[in-house]
């Protein structure tokens, strides 16, 4: 197994009291293959991301699980060794290009930069190297790309300079968290076809990050559904889409807008808005939103249990058996 994430924990010790960022979250990826995490806003997405890439913000801490990748303890790695590890062995892809890409330098200097600090390239064939990946990544005329600072390319563009940059080192592992959240449609469509693709020829294993089961459905071979910071539903994605079984998937599925649909058809999002995390209720966390709910969501939290076939759900309600009924 390339990552395996074992009952990782990652809190926020506030003022406002713990915050259980990421609680209890695991997960298995194998190369070449594409996991998908998806949930709402702030059910802890980017903080599993970010802790498997040693890099959660203070005063977040990751306080408790296993990170092992490519049998590196993550968790155990000094700071040193992880940095050698990140860009090279995994790679990141953020949602907003402009953050990460410095607009002082030229996109060529900063690619040629990452292979000239972990491959030991020489100038020459550092740019020539980065001409050829940006070819990889289908930006046209990569000669005259390569000369052009990030403010001159357009929000795809960059967006294709961030998966070159992520790809230079061939990675065994790309985390992209909501690569394609801010690029119209027929872009992201395009975007998520090139990282698809590369995940197949470079063998990579990739976690796609998104807050859109739309999304996941075309590009992930398995999906971790995520609800306030826990794991609530693990299937391969046929399966989840053929049989989802938590109510909150459920209620994902039905918000995703369907061709032909009119607009008044398609609010059915799910009522309710996602607890604070610092204000999380008893038992099951998503049971003030559940239409579901039973007397027990009440009192106790349901353990991630696996129904048969690799489909994790956590939920009181058996709503496997209610359909078959
Ligand atoms: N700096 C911080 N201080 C305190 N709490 C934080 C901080 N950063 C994140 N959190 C908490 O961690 C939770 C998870 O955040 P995370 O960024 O992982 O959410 P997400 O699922 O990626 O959401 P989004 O879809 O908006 O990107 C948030 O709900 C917030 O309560
Ligand atoms: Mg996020």
């Amino acid at each position: 197994m390339l990552l395996t994430v074992d009952r990782l924990k990652t809190y926020f010790h506030t003022s406002e009291g713990i915050i259980r960022a990421v609680d209890d979250v695991s997960f298995k990826i194998e190369r070449g293959r594409i996991l998908g995490i998806v949930g709402e806003s702030g059910c802890g997405k980017s903080m599993t991301a970010m802790s498997i890439m040693r890099l959660v913000p203070s005063p977040g801490k990751i306080v408790g699980g296993n990170i092992n990748f490519d049998g590196h303890d993550l968790l155990k790695l000094s700071n040193e060794e992880i940095r050698r590890l990140r860009g090279d062995r995994m790679a990141m892809i953020f949602q907003d290009p402009m953050t990460s890409l410095n607009p002082v330098f030229t996109i060529g200097e900063q690619i040629a930069e990452i292979l000239r600090t972990h491959r030991g390239l020489k100038k020459s064939a550092a740019l020539e190297r980065t001409e050829s990946l940006l070819q990889n990544v289908g930006i046209p005329d990569p000669a005259r790309r390569i000369r052009e600072y990030p403010h001159q390319m357009s929000g795809g563009m960059r967006q294709r300079v961030m998966i070159a940059m992520a790809i230079s080192c061939e990675p065994s592992l790309i985390i992209a968290d909501e690569p394609t959240t801010a690029l119209d449609v027929t872009i992201q469509a395009q975007i998520l076809r090139l990282l698809k693709g590369l995940t197949d020829s470079l063998n990579t294993a990739l976690i796609l990050i998104s807050h859109d089961l739309g999304i996941i459905a075309e590009t992930a071979d398995e999906v971790g559904v995520m609800y306030a910071g826990k794991v609530v539903e693990y299937a391969t994605t046929k399966e989840l889409f053929a049989n989802p079984l938590h109510p909150y998937t459920i209620g994902l599925l039905e918000s995703i807008p369907r061709f032909g649909e009119v607009k008044e058809d398609r609010l059915r999002t799910i009522k309710g808005v996602v607890p604070k995390l610092s204000e999380l209720p008893e038992g099951c966390k998503f049971n003030p939103r559940c239409k579901y709910v039973i007397e027990k969501c009440n009192n106790a939290e349901p353990e991630l249990i696996d129904t048969g076939v690799g489909h994790l759900v956590r939920c009181w309600v058996d709503l496997n058996k209610s359909k078959s009924k």
